[in-house]
């Protein structure tokens, strides 16, 4: 058989391949990068944009930086299979682990200076499928999308007055997270809140129905009420210290309650509330059992990604969970390679 010719001109053919992919490669790292087209929002900005005015904390969450680990179980009733195939509901004890946290990213602030406080949750289906979750006490998200988000992360750095005005005046959706965020009645522990993953996702259920869900963990702990004044009294990191001690006495609960949209529910727009009186179920019950420090801890290594999900559950219309999956890969890629500052007990710090 013949073999294929080796002379100049197939050499000259080789080259302009070679040099064809390598800008084919380019190319495509510089749109991801988002250098074609510097408009474009990437998770290099939105993650550059949470940084405080003193710089990222490396090694730490790039926001929720301030946060503790738990262990628990998510004890299913069966009662979520109505909606969702996922084995996470069906009637048993999964294994659950996560986070509380504050929003900010500085992992030293203050209890009493941020007012949206987070979960971020993992479970663990029996077929080892994980469902990962990271959600917050507000109602409602600020803003309609993520180049809304952009935006408003860069007001504090704006050279213009009032720009926190301006930003307001023109993104309206605003308001009833404003509203939530001026009320004085904070909670006094981390157990007191409800969590809400604010953004819409499609559940499928065994028969193949599909029905859009916003899901919330609602706490059995009776809130007490506390102004951020009171809450600075009581120490920096007041909240870390009380569900220490509030967890060893003994384990603190959740309900998992699920709201159904109806047709003309807004999926896509996390800072609209659906309208009161949509059809919930209560799917089961979140147990944190034992709280361990985030150095070190099981949760420190984990990227409460909402993308992350187990058949019956998908993501919808919402643009938030992409945008937000990838700034999240972006944060943890950024705090893992940041080995030296990465939270560790400080035995090992020393190692
Ligand atoms: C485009 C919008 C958003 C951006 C850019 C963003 C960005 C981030 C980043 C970079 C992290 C740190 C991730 C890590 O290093 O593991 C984070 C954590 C977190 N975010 Fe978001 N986020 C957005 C929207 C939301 C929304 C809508 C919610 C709640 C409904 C939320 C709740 C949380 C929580 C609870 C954590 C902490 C999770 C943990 O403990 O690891 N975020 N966010």
């Amino acid at each position: 058989m013949p073999l294929p010719s080796s002379g100049p001109r197939s050499t000259l053919t080789s080259l302009a391949v070679i040099a064809a992919i390598c800008a084919g490669a380019t190319g495509a790292f510089a749109y991801t990068a988002g250098w074609l087209s510097p408009d474009r929002l990437t998770p290099t900005k939105l993650v550059d944009a949470l940084a405080p005015p003193t710089g990222p904390v490396p090694g730490y969450r790039r926001n929720h930086a301030k946060g503790i680990c738990f262990t628990g179980v998510f004890e299913a009733n069966g009662n979520g299979t109505a909606l969702s195939r996922a084995r996470a509901f069906e009637t048993g004890r999964h294994p659950a682990l996560g986070r509380f946290n504050l929003g900010t990213p500085n992992p030293g602030a203050a209890d009493a200076t941020v007012r949206v406080r987070g979960l971020g949750l993992q479970i663990t289906a029996e077929d080892g499928a994980v469902w990962r979750t990271a959600m917050i006490n507000a109602p409602v998200f600020p803003v309609s999308n993520p180049e809304a988000f952009y935006a408003l992360l860069r007001v504090p750095a704006s050279k213009e007055p009032n720009a926190m005005a301006g930003f307001v005046a023109a993104h309206p959706e605003f308001a009833p997270f404003g509203a939530w965020a001026k009320s004085p009645d904070w909670t006094a522990s981390y157990a007191q809140e409800p969590y809400n993953s604010l953004n819409a996702f499609l559940f499928t259920n065994a028969s193949g129905a599909e029905q859009a869900v916003r899901w919330s963990f609602r706490p059995q702990a009776q809130a007490e009420r506390i102004t951020p004044e009171d809450l600075a009294k009581r120490g920096a990191a007041y909240l870390e210290q009380e569900i220490t001690e509030r967890v060893a006495a003994a384990p603190q609960r959740w309900s998992l309650i699920l709201t159904v949209a109806e047709p003309g529910d807004p999926t896509a727009d996390p800072s609209r509330a659906w309208p009161e009186g949509r059809r919930t179920i209560e799917a089961g019950t979140l147990v944190v059992e034992r709280i361990e420090p985030e150095a070190d801890g099981p949760c420190r290594d984990i990227n409460f990604d909402p993308t992350i999900l187990p058949d019956g559950i998908r993501v919808s219309d919402d643009p938030f969970p992409a945008a937000r999956s990838a700034a999240y890969a972006k944060s943890y890629d950024l705090r893992t390679a940041e080995a030296k500052d990465y939270p560790k007990r400080s035995s090992e710090a020393q190692r």
